[in-house]
């Protein structure tokens, strides 16, 4: 039987972008697309935490969700620099994207720091977005299911199975990312067939978290990627900053798919 998917989540990460004076437009035109698409499609922002407080103004009565692209793995103290779960929280964010290529490579984050960060994300009840993908020699030696299903299990064996039933997944190439080479829709749907049938293994019922696709997508290739069976939304960062291809990606989801299931926890 044909798994049901009853909404599509479509994600901004803008990364280390944005000006005051941006974020007004991009948040005005994030609230346009929301009430356009209506309730087929749950949207959301993660924003730089200094805007954090701008996007809580913007986005308050709107459907679109904000939040944050890493946390700390500390609750509070005696660490320069850090911004706590807490204290996003406190600003209305929903989301925590947690374990980002990015942050793994440039900031050698590994499987324990990111439990750690999944730990203290849901402590302030936010909805960590755990992301996993491969590089592209590890594709070309033929290990992408070995290495995501590792970067998937590392962390949650480190989580009680009530937290990892409040996560969402992303799958995102590392090879795709800011590069403009999207992974086809077939090669995207195999991996997240693959990751759905880890997740089953690892606790029942896990495997109906959404799993969003991240890499390279834009309004162009959003609905063919939305058709495929086992991708449940996209995790999106160039294409976040440009309205046009957000809205055109958030229309190609409610193109595909009606009701709304609200998967923040
Ligand atoms: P991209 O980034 O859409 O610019 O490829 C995606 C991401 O890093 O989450």
């Amino acid at each position: 039987m044909p798994r049901v998917r009853d909404s599509i989540l479509v994600v901004g990460n803008w990364k280390l972008n944005g000006t005051l004076a941006e974020n007004e437009a991009r948040l005005a035109s994030l609230a346009i697309s929301a009430s356009r698409v209506g309730e087929r499609v749950q949207m959301a922002a993660c924003v730089p935490f200094p805007y954090l407080y701008q996007a809580q103004q913007a986005l308050r009565n709107t459907a679109v969700a904000w939040g944050v692209q890493d946390v700390s793995e500390h609750h509070f103290g005696a660490f320069t620099g850090e911004t706590s779960a807490a204290m996003a929280a406190e600003f209305g964010a929903t989301f925590a994207i947690v374990g980002h290529s990015e942050r793994r490579s440039y900031h050698g984050e590994t499987s324990t720091c990111i439990s750690a960060k999944i730990g203290r994300a849901l402590d302030s009840g936010l909805t960590p977005i755990l992301c996993v993908g491969e590089t592209l020699e590890e594709r070309d030696a033929g290990e992408t299911t070995e290495v995501v299903s590792a970067q998937l299990v590392e962390v949650l064996g480190a989580l009680t199975s009530e937290d990892r039933s409040r996560l969402v997944f992303a799958y995102e190439p590392v090879w795709a990312i800011g590069t403009g080479r999207t992974a086809s829709p077939e090669q995207a749907q195999a991996v997240h067939a693959h990751l759905r049938g880890v997740l089953t293994a690892v606790s029942t019922g896990l495997d109906q978290r959404p799993i969003l696709y991240g890499g390279s997508v834009k309004a162009g290739n959003a609905e063919e990627l939305f058709s495929q069976d086992d991708i449940d939304g996209a995790l999106v960062g160039g294409a976040s900053l440009v309205a046009t291809e957000f809205g055109g990606i958030c229309d190609a989801a409610s193109r595909i798919h009606g009701g709304l299931a609200n998967v923040i926890a």
